[in-house]
């Protein structure tokens, strides 16, 4: 049994047609190890963290108690990139586990509300937020060697707190951007093949072996997203995570919070003065 399903075009070539469908399985199974592992790694072995302090005396001065994080734009992305996800998953998946129902109509409408929510994100990110606070830094990487060192009993300098979004963070953003435009563009191509409305039907646009790898990258990426999607969830219900997950809700997290987990050098917020204490006082929520 292979990871592919074939079938023979008219002319004798075969051609891949779609992922076998029991790599939904092994997407499940690997998102719940990577669960199990995980918390079972944090929940006996990792010991307490330990930072190299970076933020002066007196710092928290002037801070406001709620310290802003997520736009009210933003927030609105994530949850209704979110909301078509779970459609997607949803609609793409249980069919194939038996769960028989008129599932296209439904996946390719949360498609387009998937491709619109990703270019407005694209745009959004690009021109109004601090496009590479996402990405990694040199610094995301001078402290992932002195973590590696000082987990091999090595000796190496405390890692820094983390800039707005940890090295984790970034890593996984990373991995999201290349599955989701990749289920992105295959699934606009792909919308040829069905009736939508939107555009003209014409099943003719490739080559069978082209519409072939298209359908395969197409339930690659998408398997590969419910590993990725149950990794995400799992990391917003963690009770470590959960202000972070609040933050994702309200737009802010608490100034003990930001102080503890995040250098003030590396996510630098602006403060205004006669603001010390006050919720609003900060304007910076990139
Ligand atoms: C989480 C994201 C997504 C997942 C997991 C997913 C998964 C799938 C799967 C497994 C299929 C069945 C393919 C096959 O039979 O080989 C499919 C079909 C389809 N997908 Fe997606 N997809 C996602 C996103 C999208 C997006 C963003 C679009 C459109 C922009 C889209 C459009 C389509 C269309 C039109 C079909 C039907 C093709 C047909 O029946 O010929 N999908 N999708």
């Amino acid at each position: 049994m292979g990871i592919l399903e074939w079938a023979t075009d008219p002319w004798g070539q075969r051609v891949p047609i779609h992922i076998a469908w029991s790599l939904i399985w092994v997407a499940l199974i690997a998102g719940l190890l990577f669960l199990i592992v995980h918390a079972v790694y944090v929940g006996f072995f990792v010991k307490p963290k330990e930072y190299a302090e970076t933020a002066p005396p007196g710092y928290a001065v002037g801070l406001p108690r709620r310290v802003p994080r997520h736009s009210l734009t933003a927030r609105l992305f994530h949850w209704i990139m979110a909301a078509a996800m779970f459609v997607l998953l949803f609609t793409a998946f249980l069919p194939k586990l038996g769960v028989p129902f008129n599932w296209v109509t439904y996946h390719w409408i949360a498609g387009v509300v998937l491709t619109a929510s990703i270019l407005f994100h694209i745009i959004h990110a690009s021109f109004f937020l601090d496009f590479w606070s996402i990405w990694p830094d040199k610094a995301d990487l001078e402290d992932a060697r002195s973590r590696v060192m000082r987990w091999l009993g090595k000796p190496g300098s405390p890692p820094r707190k983390s800039a707005k979004y940890p090295l984790d963070n970034k890593l996984y953003h990373a991995v999201i951007v290349v599955a989701g435009l990749a289920v992105m563009l295959t699934g606009v191509f792909m919308m040829f093949r069905v009736r939508t409305g939107i555009l003209p039907r014409n099943p003719y646009l490739f080559s069978d072996m082209t519409w072939g790898v298209m359908y395969v990258l197409h339930g690659l990426a998408g398997v590969g997203l419910i590993t990725l999607t149950m990794a995400h969830v799992y990391f917003a219900v963690r009770p470590d995570k959960l202000p972070i997950t609040a933050s994702m809700i309200v737009g802010t997290m608490s100034r003990e919070f930001y102080l503890r987990e995040h250098d003030p050098e590396r996510w630098v917020v602006r403060r205004q003065a006669g603001s010390a204490g006050e919720p609003g006082g900060l304007a910076d929520v990139r």
